[in-house]
């Protein structure tokens, strides 16, 4: 029987770039407090595109990174002049990958692979650029063609709109177990990767695959 999955779709922050790779940013400019800064940064951020989304008041994701950035500095006591903000965000857009990303897409590659983030499309093109990954993916799709950010419906839609194939048939990756949950509710084959022995989410989908790294993945499409 052929493989059902004919396509792979990418979260893009903390899955194939390593949010936290702004810890050396923010330590340098808060010696000290760089990774309580980006945690809680990362935190807030995530959470704003909730509450946005609950709310009805859309703003791409880098207005939403900046106003993550402002309540983590002032949650901390720290002073953050817009100079200072401007090079944190700057950093957001020469995020590392994590070490077994270009390998794996690679192995990968004769199947479309596709990113699908909360990130703005200039966002993504600037750290996929940064990254050498443009000739990897086939599109780089932004939940600004939906309005809205994820676990929304109607953001996951886009995939398979854009490569008209079912949901069944496309493979989702994504390091955030809430992002996995919301893909498997909608109808993805789903791969969570869970760098870190994280606990599994309690929420209504669980994840198809639970893995360590991308660099399993061939290895499960056979
Ligand atoms: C993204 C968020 C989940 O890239 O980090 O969509």
């Amino acid at each position: 029987m052929a493989n059902p999955i004919q396509a792979l779709v990418f979260d893009a922050y903390g899955t194939l770039f390593d949010v936290h790779s702004v810890i050396t940013a923010c330590e340098s400019r808060f010696p000290g407090r760089g990774t309580e800064l980006s945690r809680l940064w990362r935190s807030k951020q995530l959470e704003y595109t909730w509450l946005r989304s609950l709310m009805g008041r859309h703003a791409d994701f880098a207005q939403v990174t900046a106003e993550g950035l402002r309540f983590a500095c002032r949650t901390l006591g720290l002073s953050c002049p817009p100079e200072t903000e401007a090079v944190l965000l700057a950093a957001y857009q020469a995020l590392d990958c994590f070490p077994e990303v270009k390998d794996a897409l690679e192995a990968l590659a004769p199947r479309p692979l596709v990113i699908l983030s909360n990130g703005s499309p200039a966002m993504l093109a600037a750290v996929v650029r940064h990254q050498g990954l443009e000739p990897r993916f086939a599109a780089v799709l932004s939940v600004e063609a939906a309005g809205i950010f994820k676990p929304h419906p109607s953001v996951y839609a886009l995939a398979p709109q854009r490569l008209g194939l079912p949901p069944e048939a496309i493979g989702f990756v994504s390091a955030n177990g809430w992002d996995v949950a919301g893909a498997a509710a909608f109808g993805f084959t789903t791969f969570w990767v869970n760098r870190a022995d994280a606990p599994e989410e309690v929420l209504p989908a669980c994840p198809r695959h639970a893995i360590r790294s991308l660099a399993e993945i061939p290895g499960l499409l056979g």
